[in-house]
């Protein structure tokens, strides 16, 4: 699929199946999640540009490659995507972070938006929005719609599971945006979850159910 990173490293995919189970703990789910996070996180800076910079080793001086440009934005979708968020901190710890806080209509299954905040300037940054599901795509559509709005020019989507119909969806609405994705599943049933999926990311991550 065009515009669709699906990341199939071994050790997402193992991790993955394990967060797939249903008898794997509230604990255990979440710790997998950070851990798979780093990995999505490695795989969506891989071309990120570089400069260098003169330093000096014990050995000698060298000019030594480094980040460039003004500092990344992480948003996390609230709130399974706070899940996300801090595997990507951990790799990237002077990002820049903006939560949106978003909600399902559980009839219309529409996003309903309830908290935004945001660093001021986003419009020259690389912005990199994190949702653990991609589903009915509402969700990412509005908020990278947000974003946009505030100046966003260069965004990126990272998920851990993707349903054919939210890729579609969302590729519609922003086809300037990529995904990254560790898989693309089947479809998704009657109550917008992806199968065969994890169930519900959030509950699974924070035992609300
Ligand atoms: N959100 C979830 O947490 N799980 C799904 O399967 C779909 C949307």
């Amino acid at each position: 699929m065009d515009g669709v990173t699906v990341i199939d490293h071994p050790l997402i995919q193992h991790k993955l199946t394990i967060m797939r189970k249903k008898d794997t703990s509230t604990a255990g789910f979440r710790r997998l999640l950070r851990e798979i996070s780093t990995l999505l996180c490695y795989e969506v800076t891989r071309d990120l540009e570089m400069t260098h910079e003169r330093i000096e080793t014990p050995i000698t001086e060298m000019d030594a490659p480094v980040l460039a440009g003004k500092k990344l934005v992480f948003v996390s979708i609230l709130r399974a995507g706070n899940g996300l968020l801090e595997g990507m901190l951990e790799l990237v710890p002077s990002a820049r972070v903006a939560h949106i806080g978003l909600y399902r209509d559980h009839d219309t299954l529409e996003a309903i938006e309830y908290y935004f905040k945001a660093p001021e300037d986003i419009t020259n940054r690389l912005v990199i929005v994190v949702d653990p599901m991609l589903a009915t795509g509402n969700s990412s559509i509005a908020a990278i719609d947000k974003l946009k709005e505030r100046g966003a020019q260069n965004i990126r989507f990272v998920c851990l599971l993707a349903a054919p119909e939210g890729v579609e969806a969302f590729q519609t609405a922003h086809p300037d945006v990529p995904v990254y994705t560790a898989a693309i599943d089947s479809h998704l049933n009657e109550l917008g979850y992806i199968v065969p999926g994890l169930g519900d990311a959030g509950d699974r991550m924070y035992g609300t159910k």
